[in-house]
C-alpha cells in the first residue's frame, strides 16, 4: 500500500490519481463544512468550481430542497443561502436538503480528481473515520491537499499526516512517498498543539483577520464529525447512503 501526498491538486497528474483511492483535504475549511453538513443529515452536495455553475444547477430543483452555498475569498457570496463556516450548516439548516457548493479552493481539488477509483473527503474532523476507510481498501492511497490560492498550505498536510500516522498502525508496511513521510512526522510533532503549529500559516492568519476563530477551532477538533464522505457520480453523500 503506497501512501503519496500532493501539497496543491496542481502538484498531481492525471496518471497520478487514475484508479487511486483519492483523500481530498481542505481543512480551512470546505472539507470540515462538507463532513459538518452530512453529519448533520444533508441529502447531498453538489461540488462546483464556478458561481454560474451553482447557480444554473439551482433551477433544476424545487425552491425549498436545496440550499446555495459557498465562498470567495473566505466571504459568504452575494443570494447565497450559506457561506462555508461549517457553524452554519445545522442539521436545522440542512437536512434532507441537496447543497450547491463551490469555494475558492477546496471544490476544485474535488473536482481535480477525475478517473480516481474512489474519492473520500477528509478534514481533522473526520481523520479516524477515514483512516478506518482507507485501511479497510487496502489500495494504493493519494491525498491531494487543496491549498490555498495554489500554494501549499500546512493544515492540509498536517491533517493528511494525521490519516497517515493512523494507517502505519494499521496497514502493515506501507510506502510513504517522501511527502507522507513529512506530514506524518509534522503530524507527530504538533499533534498536540495544532493551532501553535499552524497560527503563522497564511490561511490561518486570514481566518483570523476575518473573524473566524470560532470555525478555525471546530475545522481543527479531532474527530467533530465522525463520518466517510464520498464523492461519486458528481455528488458527495454519507458512504453509506451510496447503493453499491
Ligand atoms: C477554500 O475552499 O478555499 C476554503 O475552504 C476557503 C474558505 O472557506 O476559507
Amino acid at each position: 500500500m503506497k501512501l503519496n501526498v500532493y501539497a496543491t491538486p496542481d502538484c498531481a497528474a492525471d496518471k497520478d490519481l487514475k484508479d487511486k483511492i483519492v483523500v481530498v483535504i481542505d481543512v480551512l475549511r470546505a472539507t470540515s463544512t462538507i463532513l459538518a453538513a452530512l453529519i448533520n443529515g444533508c441529502k447531498e452536495i453538489i461540488p462546483a468550481v464556478e458561481i454560474e455553475e451553482v447557480i444554473n444547477m439551482s433551477k433544476n430543483y424545487e425552491k425549498d430542497s436545496f440550499l446555495l452555498c459557498g465562498e470567495r475569498n473566505i466571504q459568504g457570496i452575494d443570494g447565497f443561502h450559506l457561506s462555508n463556516s461549517p457553524l452554519e450548516y445545522t442539521a436545522e439548516q440542512v437536512a434532507d436538503k441537496t447543497l450547491l457548493l463551490t469555494t475558492t479552493n477546496g471544490t476544485r481539488a474535488i473536482k481535480r480528481a477525475v478517473d480516481a477509483k474512489e474519492v473520500i473527503l477528509c478534514s481533522m474532523t473526520n481523520v479516524d473515520a477515514a483512516a478506518e476507510h482507507i485501511a479497510a481498501q487496502q489500495e494504493d492511497t493519494v491525498f491531494i491537499c487543496a491549498g490555498t490560492d495554489g500554494q501549499f498550505s500546512m493544515d492540509d498536510v498536517v491533517t493528511a499526516g494525521a490519516v497517515i500516522n493512523r494507517l502505519k498502525n494499521k496497514v502493515e508496511n506501507p510506502s510513504l512517498g517522501d511527502l507522507a513521510v513529512v506530514a506524518e512526522a509534522m503530524y507527530r510533532a504538533n499533534a498536540h498543539d495544532l493551532h501553535t503549529l499552524l497560527k503563522d500559516s497564511l490561511h490561518y492568519k486570514r481566518m483570523m483577520e476575518a473573524g473566524l476563530e470560532e470555525d478555525i477551532r471546530y475545522c481543527l477538533t479531532l474527530n467533530a464529525a465522525p463520518v466517510v464522505g464520498i464523492f461519486r457520480d458528481g455528488v458527495i453523500k454519507i458512504r453509506d447512503k451510496f447503493q453499491n
